[in-house]
């Protein structure tokens, strides 16, 4: 190493994004080294085998056992640091682009919100914790100034309190310190969108849901879950092969689209993609714009083939996120990086935001 290495080489704390899907825990702990998040250590734990299913399969789990399959992970994974952000699960929140009226003055815009929200959040508030942000207007041109506005685009995010509870209760149960929990779907943008004004579609094809937003400007305008994921096609190619759920799984991985089971697999893949079609064309239509590209994330993103599958069947710029880019690492681990980047997305995401808590 040289002199200036040691000179300016700074001891900063480890930190560690933690995200509890619901087929597998994932953890990527992160460290700054000369303004760049290096790579130290990252883990994932199938919950299946802890709910008496199959790997890949997802799950229910109760807050002791996933306390005890965080506990092996951390182990596992060699997990040093402490400091995380934790992942909430989009199933778990409500988000909501409402218009509501302007007021120039903060605190009176943070009474209006506050009153309004009531409107839109189907469940009592006091069983909710409630978050908001104005989003910047989205049609605004650079170097004009803006007219004299009368609403402003709120986005609401509503997060059950029982929500919170559990995941304090795994995360302190596992000795971390949590700073922030924060919904899977700012994680995700954070680690694998770039587009700083296009509109631009994620799909997060997870074990059993594929959780589906548009990204316009770093916000998501239009969030939607679809009843399907990656466990669906594990269990179609099992009823159409004959085969065990562990065989399916395993053929599923290591062909995916590129072989001869490919035909039942598209036949869940197309259901899936044809509902975020009708997703994107809804929000082309009423917002009058057009998305340029879609990023494939979650486990279901890995699948061989899809990129090109879906470039079929959307017909436009279609790319596997890739989160640990934004990462240092050794060169020789960064095809295994790439490949499953997807799986890790939203637990990259959360720990870049601890990172930018503590700089
Ligand atoms: N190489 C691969 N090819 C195809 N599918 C894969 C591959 N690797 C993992 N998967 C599938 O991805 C799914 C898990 O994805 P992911 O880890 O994103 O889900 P999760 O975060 O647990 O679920 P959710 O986000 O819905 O709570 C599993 O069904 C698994 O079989
Ligand atoms: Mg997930």
């Amino acid at each position: 190493m040289s002199f200036f290495g040691n000179l300016f080489k700074s001891k900063e704390e480890s930190v560690l994004g933690v995200d509890i899907g619901s087929s597998s825990l994932k953890v990527v702990q992160l460290r700054r080294e000369h303004g760049q998040a290096v790579l130290e250590t990252y883990g994932e734990l199938a919950l299946g085998p802890y709910a008496k299913r199959e790997v890949g399969q997802a799950t229910n789990l109760s807050p002791e056992q996933l306390t005890e399959t965080l506990k092996d992970l951390l182990h596992e994974a060699k997990v040093t640091a402490v400091d995380c952000g934790v992942s909430i699960p989009f199933a778990r929140s409500l988000l909501t682009l409402v218009d509501l009226p302007y007021r120039n003055d903060p605190k009176e815009q943070k009474t209006v919100v506050e009153l309004e929200a009531r409107k839109y959040i189907p469940v009592p508030m006091s069983e909710v914790q409630l978050d908001w942000f104005i989003v910047p207007d989205r049609d605004a041109i650079p170097g004009v100034p803006p007219k004299q506005k009368s609403k402003v685009e709120v986005l609401l995010i509503a997060v059950h309190s029982n929500e919170l509870k559990l995941l304090q209760t795994v995360t302190a149960g596992a000795k971390l310190k949590t700073s922030f929990y924060e919904i899977e779907i700012f994680s995700t943008i954070r680690a694998v969108v770039d587009e700083p004004v296009k509109p631009v579609m994620v799909l997060d094809i997870g074990a059993g849901t594929t959780k589906t937003y548009i990204v316009e400007r770093g916000v998501a305008v239009l969030s939607h879950a679809i009843n399907a994921g990656s466990q669906d096609i594990t269990r179609a190619l099992a009823a159409s092969g004959d085969l065990s759920i562990p065989r399916a799984e395993a053929l599923k991985k290591e062909k995916g689209l590129s072989g001869k089971s490919s035909n039942s697999q598209e036949l869940v893949f197309s259901r899936i993609f044809s509902e975020a079609h009708r997703v994107l064309t809804q929000y082309e239509t009423a917002h009058n714009k057009t998305i340029t590209s879609i990023v494939l994330t979650g486990g279901g993103g890995i699948t061989k083939d899809l990129c090109t599958y879906a470039k079929k069947m959307f017909s436009i710029n279609v790319r596997v996120a890739d989160p640990f880019v934004k990462t240092e690492a050794p060169a020789f681990i960064r095809p295994v990086l790439q490949e499953i980047g997807p799986e890790f997305a939203v637990a990259v995401g959360l720990a870049l935001r601890k990172l930018e808590e503590k700089s």
